[in-house]
Parts: structure tokens; C-alpha cells; sequence
């Protein structure tokens, strides 16, 4: 599939102290620990501090990245970042981090694919190495969901936490690095989970008072689709890649919810000890879920040298994404 091995060369992460316990989710609306850890998996999750915008956690997990790949800022050739909670709507994040970090002549980006963004985010900048456009790529997923999330809808508040994670993409020796990706989008389901204050509808006192300005999910319809594509994207990844599901080694998925996880597993025939599981602590990060995951398993040691890692995702669009990558 590309010219060159391209694989990640470093990984780095970054959540916020705070943390937000069911508990504390008990004393803001009708739900109990019970119901949200049988429903989803989730115990507790991440806040940003008030004066914490995307960008800021970007440039920790960015820098821990960097230092891990072994690379300076200034020798990265592009930064992209993934989110659906940018700092601003333009210029784009990618801007910021790119001045934040010195990252002098890297060009930069966002990608909106919402939690699918991290493996959108890879295949581009998988392929920018590869096509000899530049040496080093930073890719980097990045949500402040609190900030869009209603405090007051007990369906959709358990769920959302935040965090960043980014990789360093370089070449790798032969054999090794991104064997294939498999990216999808079926915009007929773009209702079923959005946020409002666009130039649909531009950010005024109706939106604000029908409180647009938060995620609207519609919860059953995303748990559908989400169980039936998790599986089937990893599938036609490992297909692509001339690989079957029993070369797994560990399988990094969209951590959303503990029964869509496990729909996978059942699917991909596989146990629980092959996959990085981190939910319960962080709840959906969205674009941050799997380079969390992913560096929370590198620093664990789960992902030797030659393991079969898949990637994948899914999410608002509606998007996913899988991809298979030999570490
Ligand atoms: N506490 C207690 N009860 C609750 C809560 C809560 N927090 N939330 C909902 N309920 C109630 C409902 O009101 C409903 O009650 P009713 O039967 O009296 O009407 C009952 O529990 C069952 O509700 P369901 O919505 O059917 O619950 P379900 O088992 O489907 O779980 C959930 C809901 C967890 C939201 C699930 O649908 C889900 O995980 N969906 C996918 C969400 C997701 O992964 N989104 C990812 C994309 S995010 C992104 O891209 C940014």
C-alpha cells in the first residue's frame, strides 16, 4: 500500500487532574453508580481545568511524544490535529500547538471526524511519510468534552470525559509500521449526533436557551451502529492487510462504552487480555480515547516489537475507521 514503512516512533499522552466520579455525576442528576457502570463501564472521568483550552493539553501529550520518538519540535514536517472541541473555530488548534511547541516548519491542520479522528488523523499522516512529503508527521486527538456536554441530560453527561494523545509518525524498518486502513462515513446518520453553532445555526439566544450548544446523541441509534461497524471495520482492515483476526496481538479501540467493546471482542473472536481497556477511567474522550489507550499499552509494555496492533473507531458523522499496524 505505501512507498516507505511508516509506523508510529513515539507516543504521548495527557489528562487533566480533575476527576469526576459517578458519584459526583449523583449529585448533579437523576442516575447511580449502578446503572452507569452496568450500563457503560464507566467509574469516572477527567474535567479540564476553566483555563485549559485544547491546545494546552495538546502541547503536554505532544512534547511526551516527541521526546519518545526522540525528535525536536522544529524538525516536525505537519501537525494534525483531531477534535470536535478546537480552541476557537479558526484559526485551527494545529496552529496554536504548532507555535506553542516551536514547531517551526511544520504545516498544520484540525481534522473533524469525532472519535474516528485519531485513525483519520494517521491514515493522512501516514501517508504524507510515505509519499516522501515530509520525514516527521505529529498527530494528535484532543477533546474538551465537558465543554459541549449537558451537565443536565443524564444520558449523555456520564459518558464524556477529557484528555489528548499524540503520536510521532516516521519511517520504520521494512516490515514493520501501518499495514492498511480502512475509513468510512455515512452522512445520512449526521443527525444522530451533532452539536449546533454553525452556520446552520449561528450561536444566538434561541440556540443557547434550547441548549443547542451541547451534544445532542441519540443514544440507541449510535449503541447500533457502533456494534455493528466496530467489528466489520476491523475486518476489512486485517483483510486489506492480508491478515487474519487470530493475528491480533492487541486490539486499541474507541473507548465508549464496555458493551460496544465487547460486541467487538465477540466479533473478532478474541479475549479480553488482547485489548487495552482504560474506559472506566476516563469515559469517551472521543478523538483522544485510542492515542490514550494506546500510550497507557506502550507504557504497560503490551505492544512489543512486531505485535499486530488494530486500531479502530467510530463516531459522529457518522465516521469510522480501523487500521492495522505491525509495532
Ligand atoms: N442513569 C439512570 N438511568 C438512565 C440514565 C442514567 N445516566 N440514562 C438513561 N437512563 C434511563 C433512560 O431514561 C431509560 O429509561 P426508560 O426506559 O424509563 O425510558 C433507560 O435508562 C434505558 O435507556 P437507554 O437509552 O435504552 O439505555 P442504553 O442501555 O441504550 O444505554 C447509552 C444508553 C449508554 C447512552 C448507550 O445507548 C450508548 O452507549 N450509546 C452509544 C453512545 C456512544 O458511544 N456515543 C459515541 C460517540 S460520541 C462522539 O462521537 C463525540
Amino acid at each position: 500500500m505505501f512507498n516507505k514503512a511508516v509506523g508510529i516512533i513515539g507516543t504521548g499522552k495527557y489528562v487533566p487532574e480533575k476527576i469526576l466520579t459517578n458519584k459526583d455525576l449523583e449529585q448533579l442528576v437523576d442516575t447511580n453508580d449502578e446503572w452507569i457502570v452496568t450500563r457503560t463501564g464507566i467509574s469516572e472521568r477527567r474535567i479540564a481545568a476553566e483555563h485549559q483550552a485544547a491546545s494546552d493539553l495538546a502541547v503536554i501529550a505532544s512534547q511526551n511524544a516527541l521526546q519518545a520518538a526522540g525528535i525536536t519540535a522544529d524538525q516536525l514536517d505537519l501537525i494534525i490535529v483531531a477534535t470536535v472541541t478546537p480552541d476557537m473555530a479558526f484559526p485551527s488548534t494545529a496552529c496554536v500547538v504548532q507555535e506553542k511547541i516551536g514547531a517551526k516548519k511544520a504545516a498544520a491542520f484540525d481534522l473533524s471526524a469525532a472519535c474516528s479522528g485519531f485513525i483519520y488523523a494517521l491514515a493522512n499522516g501516514s501517508n504524507y511519510v510515505a509519499s516522501g512529503m515530509g520525514k516527521y508527521v505529529l498527530v494528535i486527538g484532543v477533546e474538551i468534552l465537558s465543554r459541549i456536554t449537558d451537565y443536565t441530560d443524564r444520558a449523555t453527561c456520564i459518558l464524556f470525559g477529557d484528555g489528548a494523545g499524540a503520536a510521532v509518525l516516521g519511517e520504520v524498518p521494512t516490515g514493520r509500521g501501518f499495514r492498511s486502513f480502512e475509513l468510512g462515513a455515512d452522512g445520512s446518520g449526521a443527525e444522530l449526533l451533532k452539536v449546533c453553532g454553525g452556520s446552520r445555526n449561528p450561536f444566538n439566544q434561541q440556540l443557547l436557551d434550547e441548549r443547542k450548544q451541547f451534544i445532542y446523541m441519540a443514544g440507541n441509534d449510535v449503541f447500533k451502529f457502533a456494534v455493528r461497524i466496530m467489528g466489520s471495520a476491523a475486518e476489512a482492515a486485517l483483510e486489506k492487510a492480508g491478515l487474519q483476526k487470530s493475528d491480533i496481538d492487541l486490539l486499541v479501540p474507541h473507548q465508549a462504552n464496555m458493551r460496544i467493546i465487547q460486541s467487538a471482542l465477540d466479533r473478532l473472536e478474541l479475549p479480553a487480555e488482547k485489548c487495552m481497556i482504560n474506559l472506566s477511567k476516563y469515559g469517551n474522550m472521543s478523538a483522544a480515547s485510542i492515542p490514550v489507550a494506546l500510550h497507557e499499552a506502550v507504557e504497560a509494555g503490551r505492544a512489543k516489537d512486531g505485535d499486530c496492533l488494530v486500531f479502530v473507531g467510530f463516531g459522529g458523522g457518522l465516521t469510522w475507521g480501523a487500521t492495522v499496524l505491525i509495532w
